[in-house]
């Protein structure tokens, strides 16, 4: 059960071209696994901004001087981001979470390739530390447009077994982007299982390239929110269940970590035909 917390910022740092936020919101790290989301009040109380702002957790506390504390790592993107950026240590900052339904861990010590988009590496080092626990071997794939843009590089180095790094622009790594270098990964780790978390089209380009292998995938999409708590519907995306149907599945709730192969990616943003409930046919 998520709670609501009415909590303080307690730390505000640039990271590149990113912000990391940690506020002081006591009983979430406690519940959080890597994958859970946060859903953020943005623009004070009397704001029209009504609706809050989802962000991947990125690291938790569990007891320290202040509290439960946790962490989320931002990019400016409109309105409620620049207002998030101008907070400050000491400043109001309300809270949900955990939401959603975190990465589903491996049972056994398996050979594991995380790939990380932007920020979306953010969810993705709790999750080594994660899987390292548990014996498995880690690879990690970080890739962004630029190098300031990518997130964890020195942390994902210190825990995995190897690295590799592309840039749009060349930058940092190589030229290019994350799906150049997975292939020869996947194949040089003998990957069992790939984590995946970033923009929609990377997404979809790594769980294709898992898929043609034969090696399942777990997605973290990044689906425009609007409750964050399963009401609204605003974040439904095409997923075909274990009977063959598609349905649109609401990412906050049942996500936003789906299997790779099991996501129409062509499909997402609209409801296809065939869905059921369609209200252009389809299975009802
Ligand atoms: C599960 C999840 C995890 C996310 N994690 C992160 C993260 O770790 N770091 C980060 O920088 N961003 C993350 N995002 C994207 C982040 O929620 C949007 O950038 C943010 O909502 C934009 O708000 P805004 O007011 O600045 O922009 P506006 O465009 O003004 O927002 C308007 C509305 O559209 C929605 N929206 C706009 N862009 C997006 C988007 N790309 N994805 C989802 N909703 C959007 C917002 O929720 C808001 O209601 C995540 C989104 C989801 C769904
Ligand atoms: S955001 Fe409202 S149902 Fe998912």
């Amino acid at each position: 059960m998520p709670l609501q917390v009415a909590g303080e910022v307690l730390f505000v740092k640039r990271v590149g071209a990113y912000q990391a936020v940690t506020v002081v919101a006591p009983g979430i790290p406690e519940l959080t696994r890597p994958g859970h989301f946060l859903a953020v009040q943005v623009g004070g109380p009397d704001s029209s901004m009504l609706l809050r702002r989802a962000f991947a957790i990125y690291d938790v506390k569990d007891r320290g001087v202040y509290g439960g504390t946790v962490e989320f790592v931002f990019a400016v993107h409109g309105r409620g981001t620049a207002w998030l950026s101008s907070r400050r240590q000491g400043d109001a900052l309300d809270v949900v979470g955990p939401l959603g339904r975190p990465f589903r861990l491996p049972k056994t010590a398996v050979n594991v390739t995380l790939v990380g988009g932007g920020y979306g590496s953010a969810p993705l080092l709790p999750l080594a530390v994660a899987l390292r626990e548990r014996g498995c071997r880690v690879d990690v794939v970080l890739g962004a447009g630029s190098s300031d843009r990518l997130f964890g590089f020195l942390e994902a180095k210190r825990m995995a077994d190897s690295i590799s790094v592309s840039t749009d622009d060349g930058s940092m790594g190589v030229r290019g982007r994350v799906t150049d270098l997975l292939p020869e990964v996947l194949d040089r780790s003998s990957a069992d299982v790939v984590y995946a978390c970033g923009p929609m089209p990377m997404l979809r380009a790594v769980a294709e390239l898992a898929a043609e292998r034969g090696i399942p995938s777990q997605v973290a999409v990044e689906e425009s929110m609007a409750c964050g708590i399963g009401v609204c519907m605003t974040c439904v995306l095409p997923v075909v269940g274990t009977d063959g149907l598609t349905r649109m599945v609401r990412s906050c709730v049942e996500g936003p970590v789906f299997a790779g192969d099991r996501v129409r990616w062509e499909d997402v943003g609209s409801v296809p035909a065939d869905a059921v409930g369609a209200p252009t046919g389809g299975h009802r």
